[in-house]
């Protein structure tokens, strides 16, 4: 099999014949609704030089994600927290501008996407108790709350809206880590935030990352404290639904939706991804164009 070359999957929760293909793509879902209020249809691609709203953006994927979108001629604005620390870490940069918001608060969003073509979602919180949910910011009210407020805040006309979730969304109550790793609501409150976002009628992008390497390493779990790298693994394996495991690199991920964003084909499609052995698409559009298409 080719990267980019297509596998038929009946059950979405299967990718049968894939493997550990790289470059596999399932066959396609169901695409969401369309544009919401029965409004004339919104391009869905997002264009270099218009803005795209990025929420996590002190985050692991959210650093990397505003780092390319901007290496790609995007204007950028990162919904932030905290923009002292924000700026620490990002720069201060011409096509970047920060906005304060918390997304568990709906009056701080309507302000922050005011006028953004696009909005890349990244946030997250532990899975397990943890002083990151001080203040109530549990996976209930990141995951599910705070993205359903996001994607309420969206603007008339937005391009498109990518959600970062989490494999395991689907597979949470089957005997499996995931299971485990729900014990707290965290993949069933990111189904829900999903949920939310298919059902707003808003172009969308889903991914559903296996477990998280590459730094910046700024969340709590375990790969984090081994600092786990891709290493050799360059590669990308994609397929829709929630049927693949293992582990995904931050910047494959970073690079695979600052893509999403740009082409036709990814909106209403929800893929799952994890790193694999081999050169991968690097920062080749091309190849991410083929590796995220579907008929
Ligand atoms: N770690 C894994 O192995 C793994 C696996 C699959 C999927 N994922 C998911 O992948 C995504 C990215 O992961 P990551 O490791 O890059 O995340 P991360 O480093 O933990 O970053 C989380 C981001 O969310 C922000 N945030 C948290 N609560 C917020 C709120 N109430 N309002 C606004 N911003 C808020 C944080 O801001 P502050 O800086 O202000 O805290 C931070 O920027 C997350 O959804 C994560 O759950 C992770």
């Amino acid at each position: 099999m080719e990267p980019g070359e297509r596998v038929e999957s009946g059950d979405p929760t299967v990718c049968q014949g894939l493997g550990m293909r790289r470059g596999a793509v399932a066959a396609s879902r169901p695409r969401g609704p369309g544009p919401r209020g029965g409004r004339a249809a919104a391009k869905a691609t997002v264009r270099p030089g218009e803005t795209v709203l990025v929420a996590g953006a002190t985050g692991g994927v959210g650093q990397l994600l505003a780092a390319k979108l901007l290496q790609k001629g995007f204007r950028v604005r990162a919904l932030v927290r905290d923009p002292a620390k924000a700026e620490t870490l990002l720069g201060a940069q011409p096509a970047l501008e920060f906005v304060q918001g918390d997304l568990r608060s709906p009056a701080d969003l309507a302000r922050a996407t005011a006028g953004v073509e696009g909005i890349c979602c990244t946030t997250g919180t532990t899975a397990f108790p943890s002083a990151r949910w001080k203040g109530n910011n549990t996976p209930e009210m990141t995951d599910f709350v705070g993205v359903k407020n996001l994607v309420n805040a969206a603007p008339a006309g937005l391009s498109r809206f990518v959600l970062v979730s989490s494999v395991g969304v689907e597979r949470y109550e089957q005997p499996s880590p995931y299971m485990i790793l729900n014990l707290f609501g965290v993949l069933e409150n990111k189904k829900k935030g999903e949920d939310a976002l298919v059902a707003s009628g808003v172009p969308y992008t889903i991914f559903r990352p296996g477990r998280l390497t590459d730094g910046p390493y700024t969340s709590y779990d375990l790969n984090t404290l081994l600092q786990g790298i891709a290493g050799e693994r360059q590669d990308v394996t994609v397929a829709l639904g929630d049927c693949l495991d293992g582990e995904m690199s931050r910047i494959a991920l970073a690079e695979g939706v600052a893509n999403a964003i740009q082409f036709e084909h990814t909106s209403g499609q929800t893929y799952c991804c994890m790193s694999v052995d081999g050169d991968g698409p690097g920062e080749d559009a091309e190849k991410w164009s083929a590796m995220l298409m579907v008929e």
